[in-house]
């Protein structure tokens, strides 16, 4: 409450704003219509909360307070009046005051409770324990109120997104979170001293099931990351040790499976990294556990037979593809191939600037994934060579550090409405020629009706200039999308922008 309460508003459409009958969702998502502030509603909110009050013993009812859109009470003659009875600012006001009279209730029945950050809107309700999900911001606000709290942020304790960026994995919401990344959370924001670190509870791992349909998918995604999370709150930071916990993990493996717990085991899951350094690039691949790994180049089936043992960072000097696996002492295979084409077009491992940083959590890669040589995954954009941007207009300047003759320069831009995710309309590509000449293109996207959107453009072609001068820099300016339209999921939100190998020929 007061928002995700379309089910309830539904069932009794006088618990609305509008009044009028509202279907129930039928998809996930955040939706508009919210529980109105008007009296008869609190009644009902109050007859609720005494039957969960009996039902449950614990001290903490969780109240939500999350994703509730402001455009009903925006609207809403009552809640309007509410307001300025009140002597509210304004709907986030409202929210609070809606927050505090349901804590007061709460209270009086000897319970306290848990709120999603967003209660934090227009002041915090006194006794309100705070659950952080959108980042650490929240925790640090309300330790700082000497408020207790929860951290649960999306980056590290989001169980529904992925855990490996495999092509066989099921499909999940979005997202990427490795079990190293779980294992690698401080739950303890670094912007609290030692008195307010006091007010941090623990952590919280969340599994929402909207891509989950059985019990089993929900074990999958839960384990082994729950574990993960469980030594990282049972733990001093200068216990944890990821190479141990991974090596105790395949042998706790066992007692999951005589438990019939449906884990995902990406243990011997292979990682790879292109790295440069002056200009000499090699392929660093790693593995958590203490076996061996071999590797072959040019698409070979990595074997004893064929294949080399790793020990150092590959050179790469040509485009090839690795393949890689795992081996144990009795040279068998554990864990499936990995494999990794690599496209030495002309801008991999250039210098490359960028406007504004990626959204945190689509930001695995770094900048330095726009041109690693690698292409994004087909279906997903949560790996770590496609960068999310939220709202944001993004400049990306290459530099070739030698003047370069290009002709040709593509990339893709996902396009994911259902999750936000909005191609650009337009985009703008500024050359600087080695005479210091500029030249400037502004091209407009318009295929737009697919999951991916491809940008080519042909320089030889389109400039004959170009033919003649080489390049120094390339810049490309994307403006965001922009606002989302009605009637789709996050309407009247910034789109989000996620762009993928920009690849220079
Ligand atoms: C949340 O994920 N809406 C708390
Ligand atoms: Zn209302």
């Amino acid at each position: 409450m007061p928002g995700h309460s379309q089910a309830a508003i539904a069932a009794y459409p006088e618990l609305g704003c509008t009044g009028k009958q509202i279907k129930t969702a039928t998809k996930w998502g955040v939706f508009e219509d919210i529980y109105c502030t008007k009296e008869s509603t609190f009644k009902f909110l109050e007859d609720v909360i005494d039957e969960v009050v009996e039902l449950f013993p614990g001290k903490y009812i969780h109240i939500g307070g999350d994703e509730a859109p402001k455009s009903r009470w925006k609207e809403c003659a009552h809640c309007q009046k509410l307001i300025k009875k009140e002597n509210l600012k304004d709907e986030h006001g409202l929210q609070s005051y809606f927050i505090t009279r349901m804590e007061k209730y709460i209270n009086s029945k000897g319970k306290q409770i848990i709120g999603w950050d967003e209660v934090l809107e227009g002041g915090l309700a006194p006794n309100a324990t705070v659950m952080s999900w959108r980042g650490t911001a929240g925790a640090v606000e309300a330790a700082k109120q000497k408020h207790n709290v929860i951290l649960t942020p999306n980056s590290h304790c989001y169980f529904d997104h992925y855990q490996s960026d495999h092509e066989n994995e099921p499909l999940a919401i979005g997202g990427f979170l490795p079990l190293e990344k779980v294992y690698r959370f401080d739950p303890i924001p670094e912007e609290l001293n030692e008195d307010e670190a006091k007010y941090v509870l623990g952590a919280q791992g969340n599994v929402w099931t909207e891509y989950m349909q059985t019990p089993e998918k929900v074990e999958y995604m839960a384990f082994p990351r729950a574990i993960a999370l469980a030594e990282v709150v049972w733990s001093v930071p200068e216990n944890k040790n990821y190479a141990d916990f991974v090596n105790r993990l395949a042998h706790f493996n066992k007692r999951l499976d005589l438990l019939n717990v449906h884990y995902a085991n990406h243990l011997y899951e292979i990682k790879g990294k292109l790295l440069n350094n002056n200009a000499q690039l090699t392929y660093q691949l790693e593995n958590a556990t203490d076996n061996k790994i071999l590797y072959s180049l040019d698409g070979l089936q990595p074997s004893y037979l064929n294949s080399l043992t790793y020990k150092n960072p590959i050179k790469i000097t040509s485009s090839t593809t690795i393949k890689a696996a795992i081996f144990n002492t009795d040279e068998k295979q554990l864990g499936s191939v990995f494999e990794q084409k690599l496209d030495l077009h002309k801008a991999v491992g250039k210098k490359i600037s960028l406007s504004v940083q990626p959204n945190k959590g689509y930001n695995a890669g770094g900048k330095q994934a726009l041109i690693n040589g690698i292409s994004g995954n087909n279906e997903r954009y949560g790996d770590k060579e496609w960068l999310g941007f939220s709202g944001d207009d993004v400049e990306i300047t290459i530099d070739f550090n030698k003047p370069t003759k290009i002709n040709s320069i593509s990339t893709r831009f996902y396009n994911g409405n259902e999750q936000w995710i909005y191609a650009p309309k337009t985009l703008n590509l500024i050359l600087t020629l080695e005479d210091g000449s500029l030249i400037s293109s502004k091209k407009m996207i318009t295929k737009k009706d697919s999951l991916l959107v491809n940008f080519d453009v042909n320089l030889s072609q389109l400039y004959p200039k170009n033919n003649i001068l080489k390049t120094k820099t390339l810049k490309l300016i994307i403006p965001n999308y922009g606002i989302i339209p009605e009637g789709k999921q996050g309407a009247g939100h910034k789109a989000w922008t996620f762009i993928d190998e920009i690849i220079v020929e």
